[in-house]
């Protein structure tokens, strides 16, 4: 039996021992056992992805251009930072196409072996999404190459004198990649990939119609400038706007029958303590930590992790980002450094650096 990952709405993963299951375009299953929330909200199709327009137009050429000569769409890589939409655009891929999709993760396929059943079960044309690609162990990344290219799988039987190579042919299909992480894609496996889309921030604009739409999907009343309230403070991020709504709704229900004004929003906001600009605690912290613990840095991110008691994963994937888009960061060759905007944004200042330059907080 093969590990088969659901994406759960949220985009994080879930394992469940069970065979790989083929989706028909119309009966998508996410993660069987609650988080509806995530799917309603989620675009079904490409009309209804808001915002990434260059993106969606260069998709919109090409599945037209797919379809039309009834060819497998070229594989696909989608990069950007979590929440962005790579999983939405992936999953509405297959759908515009009405091709049949699979679902599986990098985490998930720790052998060759692993990745065997959905390989066997694409059809033409057909889509298989691997989520966080950069996570493929080298032994299945190698392995995936000639899947990639020849549609073919090379499969070694036995050791030493007694090996011989088994050739599988496939049926073409699609792979579409996603990963927060380009730069730790080998070149040979990003080089296979025939389209490569970089899904960037939204505009304050872009959130404010999401969580307009989503307000609707949910029944939920909210005015114009509530909604751009809370796009404003969502991290240019689709997902955090989408929680923020979540949040908004339910202390509206709870304290203004329902309705989601400005002056509901901002209080819900300021429980939530979401700072205007959409920095969190965790976002303060890292701040802090920098400025209190290594005199406004250069700090390594394992050096910060540690002092913070978080995966640097986490800290390089959910944090940097968007404080980089802030300027409120700089990633120097020896480290993280604090910048003057952000020490204006926390109203802190750096202890005054010694005779040789350095700052001494001790
Ligand atoms: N362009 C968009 N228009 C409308 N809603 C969107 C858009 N992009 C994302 N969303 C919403 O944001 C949520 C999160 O998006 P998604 O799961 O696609 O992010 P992701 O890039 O795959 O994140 P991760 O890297 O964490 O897997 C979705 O459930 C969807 O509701
Ligand atoms: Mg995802």
């Amino acid at each position: 039996m093969a590990r088969q990952p659901v994406i759960r709405g949220d985009g994080t993963n879930k394992e469940e021992t069970s065979r790989p299951s083929v989706d028909s375009a119309s009966s998508f299953q996410f993660d069987p056992d609650g988080r509806e929330f995530d799917d309603v909200l989620r675009p079904q199709r490409l009309s209804e992805v808001v915002g990434q327009r260059k993106v969606v137009e260069r998709l919109e050429i090409m599945l037209l251009a797919t379809k039309k000569r009834n060819e497998p769409l070229g594989h696909l890589l989608l990069d950007g930072p979590p929440g962005i939409g790579k999983t939405t655009l992936a999953t509405v891929i297959p759908k515009e196409l009405g091709a049949e999709c699979q679902i599986t993760s990098g985490p998930a396929l720790s052998a060759p072996k692993d990745l065997l059943p959905y390989l066997t079960n694409a059809s033409y044309g057909s889509i298989l999404f691997i989520d966080e690609i950069h996570r493929l162990p080298a032994a299945v990344e190698e392995f995936i190459y000639p899947v990639m290219e020849d549609f073919r799988v090379d499969i070694t039987l036995g050791e030493g004198l007694n090996a011989r190579t088994l050739n599988m042919k496939l049926q073409p299909f699609t792979v579409i990649g996603a990963t927060t992480r380009s730069g730790m894609l080998t070149a040979p496996l990003r080089d296979r990939f025939v389209n490569h889309q970089h899904l960037d921030f939204y505009e304050v604009e872009e959130l404010a119609e999401i969580i307009r739409r989503n307000a609707r999907k949910l029944r939920s009343e909210i005015t114009s400038d509530a909604a751009v309230e809370l796009a404003k403070r969502s991290r240019g991020t689709p997902r955090k706007a989408n929680n923020l709504l979540r949040w908004t709704r339910d202390f509206a229900d709870v304290k203004n029958k329902g309705k989601i004004t400005k002056t509901v929003a901002l209080d819900a906001l300021g429980m939530l303590e979401v700072d205007e600009l959409g920095l969190e605690e965790q976002d303060r912290r890292y701040l802090k930590t920098l400025v209190h613990v290594f005199s406004g840095g250069p700090a390594g991110i394992q050096a910060l992790a540690a002092s913070m008691n978080v995966p640097p994963d986490t800290l390089e994937d959910e944090v940097e980002p968007f404080l980089l888009r802030c300027g409120f960061l700089q990633r120097t060759p020896r480290g993280r450094r604090i910048t003057p905007a952000a020490l204006r944004h926390l109203q802190a200042t750096l202890p005054e650096p010694d005779a040789h330059g350095r700052r001494m907080l001790f």
